[in-house]
C-alpha cells in the first residue's frame, strides 16, 4: 500500500477517534450534545457554564465557530468595578449547521433545521427551517428554498 494512502487512513481514524473523544469530554463537562454531531477541533464551546449550552442531534459546528454563554462586559475589568459575569443559556435545535467562524452569542436559540452561513454573528433567535447569515445574522429564506436551488 502506498504510504500517502496509509497516512490518509490513519488521519481518518485519528479524526473519528478525536471527534468522539471531544464530544464525550464536552458531555462530561456538562454540555448537552445530541447524537451524530460534528464539532470541529478548532471550534470553541464556552466552558464557563457548560450546562447552559444545549446542542441537538445531527448538528455541524465547523472550524472557528464559537458558542458563548457568558459575558464579562459588565464586570468592570479584573477589579470587578461594576458588576458580575453574566450567563445566558444557548440552544441549538436538531440539524443545525454553523458555517465557518460563526459566533453564537449568549441567550440565543436556533431552531431545528437551520443553516447559518459562514462568518455570521448570531445575536438573536433564528426560527426553525431557515437559512440565515450576516452580521447580525438574519433569516434570509426558508430552508426549503435554499435546498431546491
Ligand atoms: C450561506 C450559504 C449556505 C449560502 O449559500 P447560497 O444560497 O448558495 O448563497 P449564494 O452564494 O447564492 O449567495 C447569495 C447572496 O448571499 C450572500 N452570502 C452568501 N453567504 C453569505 C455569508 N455567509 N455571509 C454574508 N453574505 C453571504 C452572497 O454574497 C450573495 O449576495 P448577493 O445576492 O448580494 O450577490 C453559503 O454562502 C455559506 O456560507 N456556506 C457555508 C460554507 C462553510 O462554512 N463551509 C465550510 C464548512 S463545511
Amino acid at each position: 500500500m502506498a504510504i500517502p494512502k496509509l497516512i490518509l487512513i490513519l488521519k481518518r481514524l485519528y479524526d473519528t477517534f478525536s471527534l468522539k473523544l471531544r464530544i464525550q469530554l464536552y458531555r462530561a463537562m456538562g454540555v448537552k450534545i445530541g447524537d451524530s454531531c460534528f464539532i470541529s477541533a478548532k471550534a470553541y464551546i464556552d466552558k464557563t457554564k457548560p450546562e447552559f449550552i444545549e446542542i441537538g442531534n445531527n448538528c455541524m459546528i465547523t472550524r472557528g465557530c464559537m458558542i458563548l454563554c457568558h459575558s464579562d462586559a459588565k464586570l468592570g475589568g479584573l477589579k470587578r468595578l461594576w458588576g458580575a459575569r453574566e450567563y445566558k443559556k444557548v440552544r441549538l435545535g436538531n440539524n443545525v449547521f454553523l458555517g465557518v467562524e460563526t459566533t453564537v452569542m449568549p441567550g440565543v436559540k436556533i431552531g431545528d433545521n437551520v443553516v447559518v452561513g459562514a462568518k455570521s454573528l448570531v445575536t438573536a433567535d433564528i426560527p426553525p427551517n431557515s437559512l440565515a447569515f450576516g452580521i447580525p445574522a438574519k433569516r434570509v429564506k426558508p430552508l426549503k428554498d435554499f435546498l431546491k436551488k
